[in-house]
């Protein structure tokens, strides 16, 4: 019986397995420990203070029974789905539902769907949003709407509220509004709150102290997966088992100080890149949302009292086996700068036998009688020793099998990691600065009041390029 608990297996990672120039040695790793733990300490301490708060979600009992109620309440009557929200409100209940539902659960018939079909939309693309709309058109009083913005601000969020909100009012009145709308942002303030309290339509509460990237295990994807038939309880037991796990001084007992550290002596070392490789389609969002998490939390400019730094490892996502095909030849033979995190699945819920033929050519007798499943996991362990051949790390994640509870530990073990790569960057993972400029801009080109100045110096600079080919 395979344990259910992912285990970190670091040996590819070590100068025994890849050479002193490219490895981590022993010694490296025991010199490594203090400022880890020390680390873990003072984060600990500040939780204690109310910080981290994201750490909490598992243990909030009040927060699954809100959820599963308004899942209970909304859900049922519904044959779609619709998200609106972006980045930190959005990729991880994406990963949720690609992880934990089947992978053509949109075309499955009603009956054999655990919930309705999901559409996320978190993009602007007009066609996108415009064939959405056509679809929908007659589905729509058995569409909900899920709108998820923490701020309530987002330019893009709200363009498509806006859209809904009008689409729902003439197709279905205020009833349908009432109905088919669930809001979810922050508690106590914002533009979106402010209307659904005037509206009187059903919210869900972003916590306060949770930015969007940790967000996940709060209302911004429980209710979306409870929804779609997910076991949000033992989505969050595992949750809850990883930050226990990850709060031990032990680094050999805490997978996230054990890759938080190592990531860290790479980075420092030169491999700035960091791929996270997982071999199973299921796993493919949550690399997804590796990459945001990883990328606005630990890209700075500067440390904690301001100094400029400019850290941050480049996060890069890829899929086995689709991207032995695209990636290898590059990971391999190219620069030697990058960390792999492969990804396995030791057991997939469902397996496909490779049948036996007399037809069947001798060269391609080899595959008859395995399973999709055998191959996948050969080809995960060809990959790593192939690289390991070429002197490049690999750390190696396995997932004893992908459930709620695995999933759960996952998304608290990249958290919690996140946080304590922060606390050795010396930076704060959990703001996002540099987003803002971008933002601005936008408002300004689009006309929003506050912003005149910014506009006029804009449109100077937006003159036709003399530079055009
Ligand atoms: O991680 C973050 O904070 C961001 O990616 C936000 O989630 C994203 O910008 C969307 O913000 P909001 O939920 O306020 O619409």
């Amino acid at each position: 019986m395979p344990s259910a608990t992912l285990e970190l297996d670091y040996a590819n990672a070590l100068a025994a397995a890849v050479g002193q120039a490219h490895g981590v040695s022993p010694a490296e790793i025991r010199r490594a420990q203090p400022a880890v733990k020390a680390a873990i300490v003072q984060i600990e301490k500040q939780r204690r203070q109310g910080e981290h708060r994201y750490r909490d979600l598992p243990a909030d009992r009040e927060l699954l029974r809100t959820v599963k109620a308004a899942a209970r309440r909304f859900g049922p009557r519904m044959n779609n789905l619709v998200v609106l929200g972006i980045g930190g409100s959005a990729l991880g209940m994406i990963a949720l539902q690609t992880a934990l539902n089947p992978p053509l659960h949109n075309l499955l018939p009603a009956g054999r769907r655990r919930g309705p079909r999901l559409f996320v939309m978190d993009n602007v693309d007009p066609v996108q949003f415009a064939d959405l709309l056509d679809v929908l058109g007659p589905a729509l009083p058995k569409t909900l709407f899920n709108v998820i913005s923490k701020s309530g601000e987002t330019a893009e969020t709200a363009a498509q509220f806006l859209i809904v909100r009008d689409l729902l009012a003439r197709r279905l009145g205020k009833k349908g509004l009432a109905r088919n709308l669930v809001v979810t942002t922050d508690p106590e303030s914002g533009t979106l709150r402010d209307l659904a309290d005037a509206e009187g339509w059903f919210t869900l509460p972003v916590p306060p102290g949770v930015g969007g990237r940790f967000s996940v295990l709060s209302a911004v994807g429980l209710f979306p997966a409870a929804v779609c038939g997910i076991n949000i309880d033992r989505l969050m037991a595992g949750a809850g088992e990883m930050s226990r796990r990850v709060a031990s001084r032990s680094v050999r007992n805490n997978p996230a100080a054990m890759l938080a550290l190592l990531l860290h002596a790479f980075y420092t070392r030169g491999k700035r890149m960091h791929v996270l490789f997982p071999y199973g389609y299921q796993l493919k969002d949550l690399a997804d949302w590796y990459r945001q998490l990883w990328a606005e939390s630990l890209g700075k400019r500067v440390d904690r009292r301001g100094q400029p730094v400019v850290v941050g490892p480049t996060p890069i996502k890829a899929l086995g086996t689709t991207d032995q095909h695209s990636q290898v030849q590059l990971y391999r033979e190219g620069p030697n700068d990058k960390v792999f995190i492969l990804v396995s699945v030791e057991k997939f819920a469902r397996d496909v036998r490779i049948p036996r033929a007399k037809t069947t050519p001798p060269a391609l007798r080899y595959l008859e009688g395995a399973s999709l499943g055998k191959l996948m996991a050969a080809e995960r362990r060809a990959t790593e020793l192939a690289l390991v051949a070429s002197r490049r790390p690999c750390l190696h994640l396995r997932f004893p099998r992908i459930t709620p509870h695995t999933v759960g530990q996952f998304i608290m073990l990249w958290e919690a990691t996140t946080t304590l790569m922060g606390h050795l960057l010396d930076i704060n993972p959990y703001d996002q600065p540099a987003v803002q400029l971008g933002k601005d801009y936008t408002y300004a080109l689009m006309g929003k009041p506050g912003y005149e100045k910014q506009a006029r110096a804009l449109r100077r600079r937006c003159k036709p390029s003399r530079y055009l080919v």
